[in-house]
Order: structure tokens, then C-alpha cells, then sequence
């Protein structure tokens, strides 16, 4: 071969001056290029690293479980003390929310920044899919942060709520009253309903609202034992105001139609059974902070 020569009892490929391995396939051979030292001894420390690391952690399967190793690590054993941890921390804290009426929760400091921020991050998950994530409400779904209550304001009446919802088909304490369909019932002539409506339209000047004798006629005989008597809403029959500018189902005098010819009854899940009591509690808090609580 004309590329090799002999030297030192080896063949050197004269190209490269590489020493050739003696494999040959097709006229073409293969060099003798070693694996760089560091290479081979940082492979050799990796083997030797896993060896040692499957006898001190646990590593290989067995049938129905897997070798220890003797350092007995375990990573769910880890997991578990971290979460003792941070149960312990909070389970002073939670034990004395449990312990306390909500009221008194919202006279203690320390208590209701504790309560306040676990009510936040929970009605981030259970509340502002309706009521939106500053609680601010959406057209049915009432903004926690004003002052009109349609249930009530105080922290008593708000943990109440929130315990048993309102119009919720399973709770037996839920808050419960259905504004008549005085339309699709056929309790008052579309004619009447227009004119109470214009009537109610009348307390916040919305535009087509005339406060007529016959509308407050008929407001008087229809309305007035939920509304109030001067439209003012009441908590005790969860009926909202109607002469604030604050409103549920729409601004509008078609809005007002609408709502007297066949009403909504919005309902808000009760969340008592479901989450318990210390959480309605924290979300009872949370609530009343907001600015609007009484
Ligand atoms: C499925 C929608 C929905 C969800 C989820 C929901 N609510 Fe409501 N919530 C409503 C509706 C609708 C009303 C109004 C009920 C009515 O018209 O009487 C309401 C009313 C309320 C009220 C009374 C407001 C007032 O003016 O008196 C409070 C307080 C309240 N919700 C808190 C919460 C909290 C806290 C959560 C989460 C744990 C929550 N809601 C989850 C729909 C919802
Ligand atoms: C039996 C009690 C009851 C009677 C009677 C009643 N309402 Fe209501 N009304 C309610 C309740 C409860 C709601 C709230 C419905 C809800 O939360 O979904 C409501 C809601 C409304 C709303 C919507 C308020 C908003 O914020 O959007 C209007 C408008 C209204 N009523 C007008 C009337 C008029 C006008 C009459 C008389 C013709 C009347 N209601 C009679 C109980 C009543």
C-alpha cells in the first residue's frame, strides 16, 4: 500500500502521520485515534458516580417495590415533612378561625389579614367565574364592591350568602324568593307593565321613565311589598333597589321590561356544604373587605 509505511513495528498512514488500527475494508483503514484522556476519565468517573449513587439512593426495581439505598432518602418522605411544615404553620391560624364567630374574625387584626388573604386567593377559583376576579360583577352576577346589598352587607349577612347561595336547589336554608313572571303569567296586560316599568324608570330619570298616577298604582299594589314603598329594595326579601343606579339585569327602560314580563332569578350556588366552614368564613372576610361591607 502506497498511503501506509512501517515504523516502530507499527503501519503509519502518511497523510495523517496517524498509526492505522490494521482494520482494513475496501483498500480503506481505519487511524488509531484514541478518546481524548479528560474524555475518557470524566466517562469513567460517571460510571463510578452511578454506581455509588445507586447504592446510596434508591434506584433499582424489584418486583413490587425498589432497592432503598442506604441513605433511606425518599422524595415523598421529603414532600410530607415540608407539608407537615406548612400545615403547622397554618394550623394555628386556621385552628383560630374555626374557633372564632366571623364578626370577631373581622375585629382581630392579625385574624383577618390571615382570613382576607386565604378568602382572595379562593375566590379566584370558586367566585370569578361569575362575579369576576375584582368582583365587580357582570350583568346578572352582582359587584361585591358597592354598597347595595341585595341580601345584606353586614359580615353576618355575607357569610350567610355564601353559606347557603340564594335560589340554590338543594340547600334547604338557601335564600329564597321568586319575583312573579307578571308577563308570561298573565298576571298584569303588557300595557300595565309598560307603564310600571315607566314608572320605575321614573326614580333614576332613565330616559322614557314618567312617574304617572297609574304607574304608582301599580306599583304600589305589585311591588311594593319586595321593592318597598318607595322603591328602595329590601334585604329581607332579597329584592334589589330600584332607585339607585345600581342594576343587575340592565339600565334601560327594555331592560325594566323585560325583567317585570318574565324575571330572572339569578342563582348563587351555596357553598357551605361544599367548602366547608372555615373557607366561607375566609371568603365571608375577603367579601366584606372589599369596601362595600357593612
Ligand atoms: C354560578 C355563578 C356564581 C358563582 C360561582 C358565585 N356566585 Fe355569588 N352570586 C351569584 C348570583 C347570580 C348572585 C345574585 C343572587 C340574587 O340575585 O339574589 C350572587 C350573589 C352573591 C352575594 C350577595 C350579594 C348581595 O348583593 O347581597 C355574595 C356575597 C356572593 N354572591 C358571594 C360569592 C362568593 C364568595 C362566591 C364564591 C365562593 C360566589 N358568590 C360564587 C352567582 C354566583
Ligand atoms: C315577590 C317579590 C317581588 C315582587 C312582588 C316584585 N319583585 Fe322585582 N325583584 C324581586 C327579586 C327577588 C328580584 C331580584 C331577582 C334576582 O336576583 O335574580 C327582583 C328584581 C327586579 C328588577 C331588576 C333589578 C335590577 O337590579 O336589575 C326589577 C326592575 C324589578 N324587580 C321590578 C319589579 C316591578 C316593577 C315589580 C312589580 C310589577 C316587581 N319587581 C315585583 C322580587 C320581587
Amino acid at each position: 500500500m502506497s498511503g501506509t509505511e512501517q515504523r516502530n513495528g507499527r503501519e503509519i498512514d502518511k497523510a495523517t502521520d496517524t498509526a492505522t488500527t490494521g482494520h482494513e475494508w475496501d483498500g480503506i483503514k481505519e487511524l488509531d485515534t484514541p478518546l481524548p484522556r479528560w474524555w475518557l476519565w470524566t466517562f469513567y468517573g460517571t460510571i463510578v458516580f452511578a454506581v455509588g449513587y445507586t447504592i446510596a439512593y434508591p434506584a433499582w426495581p424489584m418486583i413490587s417495590s425498589a432497592t432503598s439505598g442506604v441513605l433511606g432518602y425518599s422524595s415523598r418522605a421529603n414532600l410530607d415533612a415540608s407539608l407537615d411544615a406548612a400545615q403547622q404553620a397554618q394550623g394555628s391560624m386556621l385552628a383560630a378561625i374555626s374557633a372564632t364567630p366571623v364578626a370577631e374574625i373581622v375585629g382581630d387584626e392579625q385574624l383577618s389579614r390571615f382570613a382576607r388573604a386565604g378568602g382572595e386567593s379562593m375566590f379566584k377559583v370558586y367566585c370569578s367565574q361569575c362575579h369576576g376576579t375584582g368582583a365587580a360583577g357582570a350583568p346578572g352576577y352582582p359587584n361585591l364592591n358597592d354598597d347595595e346589598w341585595i341580601w345584606g352587607g353586614t359580615i353576618e349577612q355575607i357569610h350567610d350568602t355564601i353559606s347557603h347561595g340564594a335560589r340554590d336547589p338543594v340547600d334547604m336554608e338557601t335564600h329564597y324568593n321568586i319575583m312573579p313572571n307578571f308577563g308570561t303569567d298573565g298576571l298584569l296586560p303588557a300595557d300595565q307593565i309598560r307603564t310600571v316599568a315607566r314608572y320605575v324608570a321614573s326614580f333614576t330619570g332613565i330616559e322614557g321613565g314618567e312617574a304617572t298616577p297609574e304607574g304608582a298604582a301599580l306599583f304600589a299594589d305589585n311591588c311594593a311589598s319586595c321593592h318597598g314603598e318607595a322603591g328602595g329594595g329590601m334585604i329581607d326579601q332579597g329584592a334589589p333597589s330600584l332607585n339607585d343606579r345600581i342594576w343587575l339585569y340592565g339600565d334601560t327602560l327594555p331592560d325594566i321590561v323585560a325583567q317585570i314580563r318574565s324575571p330572572r332569578h339569578g342563582v348563587m350556588p351555596a357553598w357551605g356544604a361544599r367548602l366547608g366552614d372555615d373557607a366561607v368564613k375566609q371568603l365571608a372576610v375577603y367579601v366584606h373587605g372589599l369596601g362595600g361591607g357593612e
